[in-house]
């Protein structure tokens, strides 16, 4: 995904649809942002968008429709499915239009509302931004912000939708941008076992424990609870992939310091999202969690951490996996208000393997 060139056009577009959020939620039913216990205030709050189940629905249709694409069937939900935390499942790089690929593996989307930053490298500064990323990537949605908005205006479904969710029929960028933003800062993971553990509604095996406790001597600096990310970037000391040659965060600041250095992942659901790293290149989590076994590194810019070597033993790394599937939130995974709401949707939907 080319996001530096994105990032001119949002100015441009943000620029023209700037107009000031006047409507009054009078016929509408609002819809409390969930904010689990423990977590922090959100960074994304909907001061600006207020969350209502009607713009809720519309953002989730806008998420599972391939007609915003140029060939009409690639939508956001191609390349981030619930069944997966709403990564791509299996792949290491999606599918785009025109057989093209991503350059990056797909991250899971949920927690989204506390993220300052989004994409490896932190290109996009804003949850309402985002989107104009894939839907303009030539290897994504391969289209244009008019292109989108003219087939949602020839669409008189949508008409009723629009309405419903700001008061009249008229459909707009920052509509469609505010709607998307209501669907995608609503998927909220903190139903895991992990999270019934802390409640007190359950209990870790003797593994899980074990587990835990490794993990908050060696990973929770980065993965921090409760999000299991502290949305910082990180060389975790991965060799440069000289074919991608992504440089990461450096590409946005510019500084050698942040050479090789992405987002912090989240843990959760972590069993779900497999190939991992930014770019796809382990598969299993007992080949991700051996780099921290094995790894030492010279290079200056990694973290201390890694330089200092994380030594674990073979039992350490079976007792933090047990752990991390405790992560993983079946709540999220089958959540109806989350679901497809397209009968018969056909999108392209990735091939086992492919
Ligand atoms: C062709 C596949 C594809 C499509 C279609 C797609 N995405 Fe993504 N998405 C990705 C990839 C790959 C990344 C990682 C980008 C990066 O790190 O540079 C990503 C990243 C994101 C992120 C950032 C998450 C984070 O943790 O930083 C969000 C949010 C997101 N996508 C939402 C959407 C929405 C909304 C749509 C539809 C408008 C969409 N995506 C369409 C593949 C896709
Ligand atoms: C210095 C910060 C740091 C520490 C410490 C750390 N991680 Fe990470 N971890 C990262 C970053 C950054 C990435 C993403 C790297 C990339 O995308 O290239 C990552 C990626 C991962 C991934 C892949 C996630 C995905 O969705 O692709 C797993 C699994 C993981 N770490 C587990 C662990 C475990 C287990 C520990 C403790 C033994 C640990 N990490 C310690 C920063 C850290």
């Amino acid at each position: 995904m080319n996001t530096r060139r994105v990032i001119p056009v949002m100015g441009v577009i943000l620029a023209f649809v700037a107009v000031p959020f006047s409507f009054k939620p009078d016929h509408v039913s609002p819809l409390q942002q969930r904010i689990p216990e423990g977590f922090p205030p959100p960074v994304y709050d909907y001061k600006n968008n207020p969350l209502t189940k009607e713009g809720f629905e519309l953002g989730k249709r806008l998420f599972y429709d391939g007609r915003l694409s140029s060939d009409g069937q690639t939508a956001c939900a191609s390349c981030h499915q619930q069944f997966a935390a709403f990564s791509d499942f299996e792949h290491v790089f999606s599918h785009g239009v025109d057989n093209r690929f991503t350059l990056r593996n797909a991250p899971p989307l949920f927690n989204l509302a506390w993220h300052k930053e989004f994409h490896a490298d932190g290109a996009i500064n804003h949850i309402e931004w985002q989107p104009l990323s894939p839907l303009t990537g030539d290897n994504e949605m391969g289209t244009t912000i008019e292109k989108a908005i003219n087939m949602l205006q020839d669409d008189p479904f949508y008409a009723v939708m629009f309405k419903k969710a700001f008061g009249d029929t008229a459909v707009t960028s920052q509509r469609m941008l505010h709607a998307l933003a209501q669907f995608t800062g609503y998927i909220v993971s903190a139903d895991s076992k992990y999270d019934r553990v802390l409640k007190k509604q359950d209990r870790f095996t003797e593994w899980e424990e074990n587990g835990y406790r490794i993990f908050q001597q060696r990973c929770a600096s980065c993965h921090t609870e409760p999000l299991f990310t502290d949305l910082k970037y990180h060389n975790i000391g991965l060799a440069l992939d000289t074919f991608l040659n992504d440089f990461g965060r450096m590409t946005i600041t510019g500084e050698s310091r942040d050479s090789l250095a992405f987002k912090t992942p989240t843990l959760r659901n972590i069993t779900r999202t497999e190939p991992y790293m930014h770019d796809g290149r382990f598969w299993g989590l007992s080949t991700a969690i051996d780099h921290w076994r094995t790894y030492s590194v010279s290079d200056s810019s990694a973290h201390e951490l890694i330089r200092n070597g994380t030594p674990l033993e073979k039992i350490e790394i079976k007792y933090l996996i047990s752990f991390l599937h405790t992560l993983v939130d079946s709540t999220l995974l089958s959540d109806p208000m989350l679901a497809d709401p397209i009968p018969g949707n056909r999108i392209h939907q990735p091939v086992l393997g492919h």
